[in-house]
Order: C-alpha cells, then sequence, then structure tokens
C-alpha cells in the first residue's frame, strides 16, 4: 500500500456564529472568528490516497487526475467565495475547519474509488498553527 498526497489551495470567507447564541456567547466561544463583518484564511488543502501500484506506470493514481477531481469537486466551489452563503455543501453547517474537512471527504470519496484508489486523509491547514484531518470516521 503507498500514500500519495496532493496539495490545493483556497483562500474563502467565513465567520463562527452560531444564530441561537448571543454575541457575546459566540465571542466567547469562537473568539475573532465569531466577528460579525467576516474574514478569510488562506487555506492549504492536503488530500491523501492510497492504493497499489499500477504495474504498468508505477503510480497509485495520476496526480493530475486527482488535482482535477480536487478542483472540480472541492476548490471551484470554495475560492474567493464566502464558505457560510455560498457552498452548497456547507450549507446550515457550521464553517469550522473540522466541518470543512469532513464534508470535502463526502464530496470527494466515490471520485476517488474511480480513479481505482481509496481516499485516506482530508488535511486542511486554515493557518499556520492549526490544522486538521480526516480519515473518514
Ligand atoms: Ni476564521
Amino acid at each position: 500500500m503507498v500514500y500519495i498526497t496532493r496539495r490545493e489551495q483556497f483562500s474563502a470567507a467565513h465567520k463562527l456564529v452560531r444564530e441561537d447564541w448571543s454575541a457575546e456567547k459566540n465571542l466567547e466561544i469562537f473568539g475573532k472568528c465569531s466577528s460579525p463583518n467576516w474574514h478569510g484564511h488562506n487555506y492549504q488543502l492536503f488530500v491523501t490516497v492510497k492504493g497499489e501500484q499500477n504495474p504498468d506506470t508505477s503510480f497509485v493514481a495520476n496526480l493530475s487526475d486527482v488535482s482535477k477531481v480536487i478542483c472540480k469537486k472541492v476548490i471551484a466551489k470554495l475560492d474567493h467565495k464566502n464558505i457560510n452563503l455560498d457552498v452548497d455543501f456547507m450549507k446550515g453547517k457550521l464553517s469550522t475547519t473540522e466541518t470543512l474537512a469532513v464534508e470535502i471527504w463526502k464530496q470527494l470519496e466515490t471520485s476517488m474509488q474511480k480513479l481505482n484508489c481509496e481516499l485516506h486523509c482530508v488535511k486542511i491547514q486554515e493557518t499556520e498553527n492549526n490544522y486538521v484531518e480526516f480519515f473518514g470516521k
């Protein structure tokens, strides 16, 4: 089993707010990310797939194909968008990096199987100091 990773990047706006909480409680729990007039992050997305090497190419999967799938299913929907308002798979959800990782996994899982590999990890780096990884469960 060999693991390969493709990195993609996107810039997007969001805020972390629960409408059923007061502004004070949102600020207490979510800090600066609850600021009402939005803010942005330059996100880095690392998608790791795993599989056996193809005997003809020695590839697990063609990373160019992996990139095309990620761009079509995920990056095109997120880049220069508002995660809370514009992104179909994030509608009605808190735009935490955790939820983003889980929802991006759902967007990619089947498509990666069609490339004859298996999704292993969705990692999202929100800031230099914070990243989230999701392994499917
Ligand atoms: Ni934020």
